[in-house]
């Protein structure tokens, strides 16, 4: 039952015919084949020919000779270990052998691969059958070892360890854009919606009564809220990008909560930085959030005049349109959004109300602002648009004009009008329609969050699932990028972390020997470099307490930033002296170089705060109380007094809580609830640019690798003893080469394997012999591996000599018998030919050969001779 069908299961399983294959391996032993660096490929094989001392000359396989650099070359694995399910049991440990390993089973169709502690997955950028229910039916409760890689293993795995050991689990999804982390994670959703679900009639006495089919999956209320959370989350945060057509624009952790039992009783979900500029401007093949091509598709007739709607070429925040997503159509989308809503329990007011939000923030793209000829002041000549926002929003157009154009601002103890410039006026509202279009996203998550929390059952532990944006390096890194790539090295520090805890506690069972080091700590600097509050000040630190410095700008920011961090072990200044926004932040995944412009700005995101007071007091509820809390943003008042005075606004720091601060702030919550959790890694791959099938651009994927910490990952196995076999395997396959080392008879599985590396005389350096396993340091097996194929090639041969032997002589006794044969032919025909034309021979054979039948046909045996000879 549990198998999946017969053709599914080439999609997990590996086909065992290459790795056992003697041919190959005797290939991989005699051309000593090696990986070389490759512009195109990443790396290429190659066969050693030469060994020049530091140099090599080797062989590609178009049959050209090149000399490399030894360093340069990086050793390949035995065939025994070709498409390895887990990497970090491969013998030589190096970035050629991982791509490769990724590479062949990508090509097969094999998508997951461990390495180690992260499980690795390649967007196949197809359906593949691997997320049936009958698969899930095969991961139920198999512990990793036992089932081919897959990311249900991993959610399988955590939910038992969460029930056993009672235990918060999480399970991290990073990886760049288009990757397919929230694939991932919302298979992670299915699998315990399904595996964990109190419905099916067992535990829940009152079921549902209108079942909801998705797919043959019949699931409870909860877990149907569950899985319907997702496309109202993506409908308002997802967008079409260039490299994903589906991109989430926000960081999310989920958090689904179980009781005791196991069942699921509740899930919160939390989001980060959510990229709010896509409402006003994006690529020119990209699209702003689905939903606003969503409801201006779908909306019609009655709704679509409620709502103000305009046709996709009226708005101005929609740059390029009405941008179309092959194989997906916005009206239909718009209808599931609303169906998704309904099952969430979105009332209708809340739902006109979220849509009236979405109309509005179109409609402030088209406020337009002229400069006044005689001033620097900016006028609003026609005001349609700003009518129909106002409508929208319930205030009042009166006030909001001169909100906009002339608000009232505090200054010392007066209060004056002061006119805006055009300036001033278009950030102001570019900046509202950010603002609202966040909060409305904020009200959604809460409203969600509210209904998957209705359960009164009581939650014992949570399992936490992570997609957030991995580390990436940009031609041009902003203060977003910052915060993504500070994100990470924090995930990447708590993987160090937990790897050296896992690998202590591993060695510690095991009764080894080993000091190591917490490579955490290895990140520790940059990290400081970005967050530390003071001695000296971090980059963000030093970003705020620039914010409320009067007149600092961009460049004066990164002067502050010179002057304090240089000499730092993770910092450097620009390599060009003129660029006087750029520094360079060394992080474990490589050398960023960050422009900071208007990062001033960004970290303050100031509002006009007239405006907002309005919205505060909106004649609809729903605009109220999305506003309700305008208290802390930096309103115009301190944004004049920046620009004009020079004394330090010292009295308003702290008032206000800065985008950097606010975010510091969630991370460090964020990082606090992993560190109670036991951590499940899954790093994500884009396999190449184009979402084509079968496709891999292998230096594509070598620098997510390096990005994503995998090859961090292997540099420190390598320090340890990263290839574990247990005893009995470890005879049985290297008994061969200390055969007379282990006596006749039954002997304890360790004591053989101490027996066997004593006679091997292995340096003691490079292994350990723990209580159930041999532990070898990187490529110590591939040394066994070769020096057991070694002794198979003698023993093999002198079977062969054996077995030629035998043959040969069993030939030679053939050829023997058949010289005496011919001999006695040879014999005979002489005397024939001799005898033939004797008259008394003729006389006598003649009565003989003319009666056959007394003599019978061959008096002779010549002829029985000639057949024998035939025969033999
Ligand atoms: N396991 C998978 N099977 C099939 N297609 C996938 C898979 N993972 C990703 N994809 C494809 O790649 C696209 C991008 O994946 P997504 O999870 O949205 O990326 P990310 O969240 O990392 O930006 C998806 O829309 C889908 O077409
Ligand atoms: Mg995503």
């Amino acid at each position: 039952m549990a198998d999946p069908a017969p053709d599914d299961s080439k999609f997990l399983f590996l086909d065992n015919d290459f790795r056992n294959s003697g041919v190959a391996q005797a290939d991989w032993s005699a051309k000593k084949m090696v990986w070389i660096p490759s512009e195109k490929e990443g790396f290429e094989t190659a066969s050693m020919k030469e060994d020049k001392g530091d140099e090599v000359v080797v062989q590609l396989s178009n049959g050209q000779k090149v000399t490399v650099n030894k360093d340069d070359i990086q050793k390949m694995n035995p065939p025994k270990f070709s498409k390895t399910e887990d990497m970090a049991a491969l013998t030589f440990l190096n970035e050629a052998s991982v791509l490769q390993n990724l590479r062949e089973r990508y090509f097969s169709s094999l998508i997951y691969t461990y390495s180690g502690l992260f499980c690795v997955v390649v967007n196949p950028y197809k359906m593949l059958p691997i997320y049936s229910e009958k698969i899930i039916e095969m991961y139920k409760g198999k512990k990793r070892h036992e089932v081919p890689p897959h990311i249900y293993s991993i959610t399988d795995n955590a939910y038992r360890n969460m029930m056993q050991d009672r235990e918060d689990q999480s399970i991290l999804c990073t990886g760049e854009s288009g990757a397919g982390k929230t694939e991932n994670t919302k298979k992670v959703i299915q699998y315990l919606a399904v595996v964990a679900s109190s419905h099916k009639g067992k535990k829940d006495a009152n079921p549902q009564p209108q079942q909801q089919q998705a797919g043959s999956l019949a699931y409870g209320e909860l877990e149907k809220q569950l899985l319907q959370a997702n496309p109202i989350l993506e409908a308002f945060g997802n967008a079409k990008t260039i490299k994903n057509d589906n991109s989430s624009r926000f960081g999310k952790f989920i958090k689904l909560n179980f009781d005791v039992t196991g069942y699921i009783v509740g899930a919160n979900i939390e989001t980060y930085l959510l990229e709010k500029s896509r409402c006003i401007r994006q690529g020119n093949t990209e699209r702003a959030f689905h939903i606003f091509y969503y409801l201006v598709a779908g909306a019609k007739d009655k709704l679509k005049e409620e709502l103000l709607l305009e046709d996709f070429s009226a708005y101005r925040f929609l740059v390029a349109g009405h941008v179309e997503i092959p194989g997906q159509e916005d009206d239909e989308m718009f209808l599931e959004t609303l169906e998704a809503m309904e099952i969430m329990g979105f009332t209708e007011e809340e739902r006109i109300g979220m849509m009236k939000v979405v109309s509005t923030v179109l409609q402030l793209g088209n406020v337009k602002f002229e400069k006044e000829r005689s001033s620097e002041q900016a006028t609003m000549p026609d005001d349609t648009a700003a009518q129909k926002l106002c409508h929208l929003q319930g205030i009042n157009i009166t006030d909001f004009t001169r909100a906009i154009l002339n608000p009232r601002i505090k200054v010392g103890r007066e209060v004056v009008q002061k006119a805006q410039t055009k300036q001033q006026a278009d950030f102001a509202v570019e900046a509202l329609a950010k603002a609202m279009y966040e909060r409305l996203f904020r009200w959604i998550l809460a409203r969600v969050n509210k209904t998957l929390n209705k359960s009164k059952r009581q939650s014992s532990s949570f399992l936490g699932i992570l997609d957030i944006a991995g580390f990436e390096i940009f031609e041009d890194n902003s203060f977003e990028q910052l915060c993504i790539n500070y994100t990470n090295e924090r995930l990447q520090q708590l993987f160090n972390h937990t790897m050296f805890v896992l690998e202590q506690e591993e060695y510690k069972r095991e009764g080894i020997e080993w000091s190591f080091i917490d490579f955490g700590l290895d990140l520790q600097p940059c990290i400081e470099l970005i967050e530390r509050a003071n001695n000296p000040p971090g980059i963000l630190a030093l970003l705020d307490e620039e914010c409320w410095f009067p007149k600092a700008t961009d460049v004066s920011f990164v002067e502050k930033l010179l002057n304090t961090h240089t000499g730092h072990v993770k910092f450097s200044k620009a390599k060009q002296h003129k660029d006087k926004l750029i520094f360079t932040v060394m992080h474990y995944a490589g050398n960023v170089e960050y422009n900071a412009a208007s990062w001033l700005t960004k970290n303050m995101d100031p509002l006009n705060d007239n405006v907002t007071a309005l919205l505060k007091v909106s004649s609809s509820n729903f605009i109220q109380d999305l506003w309700k809390d305008v208290d802390r943003v930096v309103g115009l008042e301190t944004m004049t007094k920046m620009s004009e005075s020079s004394a330090p606004t010292k009295s308003k720091k702290g008032m206000f809580r800065t985008v950097g601060q606010l975010y510091k702030e969630s991370l460090g919550k964020l990082m606090t609830t992993l560190h109670n959790t036991q951590p499940n890694f899954v790093r994500c791959i884009i396999p190449n640019h184009e979402k084509r099938a079968g496709k891999m651009d292998s230096n594509l994927v070598l620098e997510q690798l390096r990005c994503n910490g995998v090859l961090e990952g292997i540099r420190i196995c390598r320090q340890g003893f990263p290839n574990r076999i247990v005893f009995q395997e470890f005879r049985q396959r290297y008994e061969i080469l200390a055969a007379s080392a282990i006596p006749k008879g039954f002997m304890d599985g360790k004591q053989a394997c101490c027996l066997m590396v004593k006679h091997l005389d292995l340096d003691p350096n490079l292994f350990r012999i723990g209580q159930s396993k041999m532990f070898f340091r990187t490529g110590v097996l591939a040394q066994l591996e070769e020096e057991r194929d070694l002794k198979l090639t003698v023993v093999i041969i002198a079977f062969q000599a054996q077995a030629r032997g035998f043959l040969a002589r069993k030939a030679f006794n053939k050829r023997q018998q058949q010289l005496t044969a011919m001999k006695v032919i040879q014999r005979n025909c002489a005397c024939y030919l001799k005898l033939k034309n004797w008259q008394w021979w003729r006389l006598f054979t003649k009565g003989y050969f003319e009666d056959k039948r007394q003599v019978g046909p061959d008096p002779f045996g010549i002829m029985t001779t000639l057949e024998n000879l035939a025969n033999a």
